[in-house]
């Protein structure tokens, strides 16, 4: 029998960073050493003191049945408080919304505001799922694209011109994945600005690499005058605190829009998981030590990995000021061939793979095929390993090819 598909699971293409990782492990399981940096995540256990409240959690017996659809009141309420002290940003309990990680906080946004034929603008490059959860939500994503000469940034004069009546919210994250860029005060001031002159414009401020920052700039986009209601701030454990598994994610948003996700979480996967957001109120409750450790670690990496590609001829690459991704621009050896074509990002992921045995994602699942994100996610040996082969790759790629 042929099934017949909805047109909503036809807009969407399967994840690229899945896609990599499994074409990766088909490869391992013939036997080669595939380095994988094509990770989105930490590469760091989670710390001792989440993972032991979480068993403590089990042991006490008190966290086995539902909890509330929005998440333990005690969660929302260490999250709020959380963005009082650290921003000065006024959140209830009330404004806040615990999900099945930033995911699916994201996803149940996009259907809780989004009419068929609604307008979203991404601000690119940008996080593989938003363009696919604005397109299962009926939406239309208007891509804006920021160029690698102003590290990606995207100009406001660009945004504006892509507003327009059906416009319903601008989505972006800083840190960012995939480039790594961090909006600075004086240019997320500019936007909130723009967004001021349009009362029914929305901005999904996704700050899930908050603490994964390297720069002097840590702003909260709400925080911004007049921006409290026209904002909707995404957050989650997975990546500052390493626990993308325990799939702990919220958003913080005005009241009649974290009520309307409520009583539509409700209906799709209930709350989360009970123990994981125990374990995520110890996250909360403890100082931020862990989460600096991993960060400087981090940062060491960042530096490694420009130095190291900056050995590389034909790469051009912006400094990431926060997450763990490079997003370096690899155009430049398009149109060789060895022993097949490498005419796009995909391509050069291919290609990457089957010579060199490292995986990395194609740029054009972020909006940019000019580039490949590489994440540095992995040790110092790991790092050093996966750049030299793809330097080897590279040279052997411009020496043996044949130009088309
Ligand atoms: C920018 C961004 N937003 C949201 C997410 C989702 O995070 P999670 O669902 O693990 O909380 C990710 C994960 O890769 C991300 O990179």
């Amino acid at each position: 029998m042929k099934v017949k598909l909805s047109s909503r699971a036809k807009s969407v293409e399967p994840s690229a960073t899945s896609g990599m990782t499994a074409k990766a492990e088909a490869l391992r399981s013939k036997g080669k050493e595939v380095l994988s940096l094509s990770h989105g995540e930490p590469d760091f256990k989670t710390p001792d003191h989440i993972c032991t409240a979480a068993k403590q959690a089990i042991d006490s017996g008190s966290y086995f049945s539902y909890p509330p659809t929005g998440g333990y009141l005690e969660l929302r309420k260490a999250i709020a408080e959380k963005y009082v002290i650290e921003y000065n940003v006024g959140y209830r309990p009330e404004n806040v919304v615990v999900s099945n990680g930033a995911k699916q906080a994201i996803s149940n946004l996009m259907l809780t505001l989004l009419t068929e034929g609604d307008e979203v603008i991404v601000l690119a490059p940008y996080w593989v799922s938003y363009v696919a959860q604005i397109r299962i939500a009926g939406g239309n994503p208007v891509i804006v694209k920021g160029d690698l000469k102003n590290d990606f940034k995207v100009d406001p004069n660009h945004i504006e011109r892509a507003i327009n009546g059906k416009t319903r919210a601008i989505i972006f994250s800083s840190p960012s994945n995939p480039t790594g860029l961090v909006y600075s005060r004086e240019e997320l001031t500019q936007l909130s600005q723009l967004v001021s002159q349009y009362p029914d414009l929305l901005v999904i401020a996704d700050e899930i690499y908050e603490h994964i920052n390297y720069s002097k700039d840590r702003v909260c986009f709400a925080s911004l005058p007049g921006m409290l209601d026209r904002t909707i701030t995404v957050n989650g454990f997975s990546k500052g605190y390493a626990m993308t598994g325990w799939r702990v994610g919220y958003l913080c948003a005005p009241d009649q829009i974290a009520s309307e996700i409520i009583k539509l979480q409700g209906h799709l996967s209930s709350s989360n998981c009970s123990i994981s957001q125990q374990a995520s109120i110890a996250a909360l409750k403890h100082d931020l030590r862990c989460v600096n450790e991993m960060v400087s670690e981090y940062a060491k990496r960042r530096d490694l990995i420009l130095s190291l590609l900056s050995g590389i001829e034909g790469i051009k690459v912006n400094k990431p000021l926060g997450a763990f991704y490079v997003f370096p621009d690899v155009s430049s050896y398009y149109g060789l061939q060895h022993p097949f074509k490498v005419e796009n990002s995909k391509d050069m992921c291919e290609f990457l793979l089957a010579e060199a045995h490292v995986a990395v994602v194609p740029g054009i699942s972020f909006g940019e095929d000019r580039c490949i994100r590489i994440s540095y996610s992995v040790s110092e040996e790991t790092l050093r390993e996966a750049i030299r082969r793809i330097k080897l790759a590279l040279k052997k790629l411009t020496e043996e090819a044949t130009v088309q």
